[in-house]
């Protein structure tokens, strides 16, 4: 039988700056924009993590989608939602808060439960404004 991907949609809101501070002001600002801000801005984070597999025959579920919100809340959103992505989250300790990076700290809070609960995870996607987003489909970690 054939795979079917099934999504899990949670949001959460937090702080960050883009800001690197062996660089001037103004490279910040030209590099960032907004997001160099010294004294911190936030975000309404959406985040939709995409699951597949086939669906069992005793419930014709690919996984138990409460389950998943569940360890999403418990792995990420509980560890991020109303925190500073630079200062309180430790899974981004040392790593520039954007929005890829944070995708692919999402996505190993989360692979091994979803591996525990029989599923594979393929995707996080991940919005940080209307209309910026990213999609981290796993595999080598870019540095
Ligand atoms: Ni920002």
């Amino acid at each position: 039988m054939k795979n079917i991907y099934i999504t899990r949609r949670e949001t959460f809101n937090a702080a960050h700056k883009l800001r690197r501070e062996d660089w001037s002001d103004e490279k910040n600002e030209l590099v960032f924009g907004k997001c160099a801000n010294k004294n911190w801005h936030g975000h309404n984070f959406e985040l939709f993590v995409t699951v597949k597999g086939v669906p069992s025959v005793d419930t014709g579920f690919v996984i138990n989608l409460k389950e998943l919100g569940e360890i999403i809340k418990k792995s990420v959103i509980e560890k991020i939602d109303h925190k500073n992505i630079n200062l309180d989250v430790d899974f981004m300790k040392g790593k520039m808060s954007s929005t890829e990076n944070l995708a692919i700290g999402i996505w190993k809070e989360i692979e091994h439960e979803i591996v525990k609960m029989g599923g594979e995870l393929v995707k996080i996607k991940l919005f940080e404004t209307e209309n910026n987003f990213v999609e981290y489909f796993g595999g080598k970690e870019p540095y």
